[in-house]
């Protein structure tokens, strides 16, 4: 999981040497993409202070990607004098999108498009003076041209920022106290895996070095800056937290179980296991240790 993971996607049963199912119904996401954007909103909230301090108020932000777009109500929230367009593949995504955005209260500067990335925002009626794309140029087959496509749609003096890049998240102690200590470390090297393969079976798909400054600045663009954020809520985790544990592991064991040696099968059940006192429903050490990078580049005024 070194790339930056949503810890959302749905994996298929056949992770492996076999043929990987490696599509991803976007649309049967949308609770899980927002219980965890809304577990992230510190850390988002903290890049988008960040953002703000670098450039003046923007005028049109577009989220490219935006999924259920707790991300983008929150772009909304951070620049109030900013109208917001969430752009997304899925169009049940961005109905969820518009409902909060209603819902808090920010409805009236707030759009959707729905459409493919990137060609969808010629669509766009204005120039964006911030694009925000977070975890979603990485399901994109054509990195650098999607970004070049991104470069294009700026103002003059407007800014990228992509989220992308990190550090895998961690929930669990190395011992557990039964099974083979370092489970998490097993289960990132199948994820890992598990995006490659993600990867190269995207439409179009591209193999391109991922030094995002540097595709920037091949895009035409002038990098600004690449920071890293820590989502840091540490054992005893709360409710919402422990949800987004147990929904995390449940997606790993239902994607990757068949290759896992049996005795980290069982102790993934048993971490699952609501009756069990040692799962992740009830045991006092389990954390939420994330980190994702932004970087930022911006066009010639
Ligand atoms: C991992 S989610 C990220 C959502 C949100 N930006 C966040 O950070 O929580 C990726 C999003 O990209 C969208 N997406 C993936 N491929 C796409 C494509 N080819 N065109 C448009 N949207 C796409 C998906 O529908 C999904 O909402």
């Amino acid at each position: 999981m070194g790339h930056d993971h949503d810890h959302g996607h749905e994996h298929g049963h056949h992770h492996g040497h076999d043929h990987h199912h490696t599509d991803i119904d976007w649309s049967a996401m949308a609770p899980r993409l927002e219980v965890q954007a809304e577990l992230f909103t510190s850390l988002y909230e903290r890049a988008m202070a960040w953002l703000a301090d670098k450039q003046t108020e923007p005028g049109l932000i577009v989220d490219a990607g935006s999924g259920p777009g707790v991300v983008a109500c929150l772009l909304a929230e951070a620049f109030p004098g900013a109208r917001v367009v969430a752009v997304d593949g899925t169009e049940p995504l961005l109905d969820h999108a518009r409902t909060r955005a209603d819902r808090l209260g920010v409805g009236d500067r707030f759009g959707t498009l729905a459409g493919e990335l990137p060609g969808v925002l010629d669509e766009l009626d204005y120039p964006a003076d911030l694009l925000w794309a977070s975890r979603s140029l990485h399901h994109l087959g054509d990195q650098r041209a999607a970004l070049a496509a991104f470069a294009a749609r700026l103002a003059p003096g407007g800014t990228l920022a992509l989220m992308e890049g990190g550090l895998p998240p961690r929930f669990l102690p190395r011992d557990l106290g039964f099974g083979r200590p370092g489970l998490q470390a097993r289960l990132d090297a199948l994820e890992e895996e598990w995006f490659a393969d993600m990867r190269a079976n995207l439409p179009g798909a591209v193999a391109e070095t991922e030094d995002w400054p540097a595709l920037m600045t091949s895009a035409g663009l002038r990098p600004t800056g690449t920071r890293t954020f820590l989502l840091d809520l540490p054992a005893p985790a709360k409710d919402r937290a422990r949800a987004y544990i147990a929904d995390s592991l449940t997606r790993l064991r239902d994607g990757f179980g068949d290759h896992l040696d049996a005795d980290d099968r069982t102790t993934l059940d048993r971490l699952l296991d609501p009756d069990d006192k040692a799962s992740v429903h009830h045991r006092p050490d389990v954390f939420v240790l994330a980190a994702h990078t932004v970087h930022t580049a911006v066009r010639a005024a």
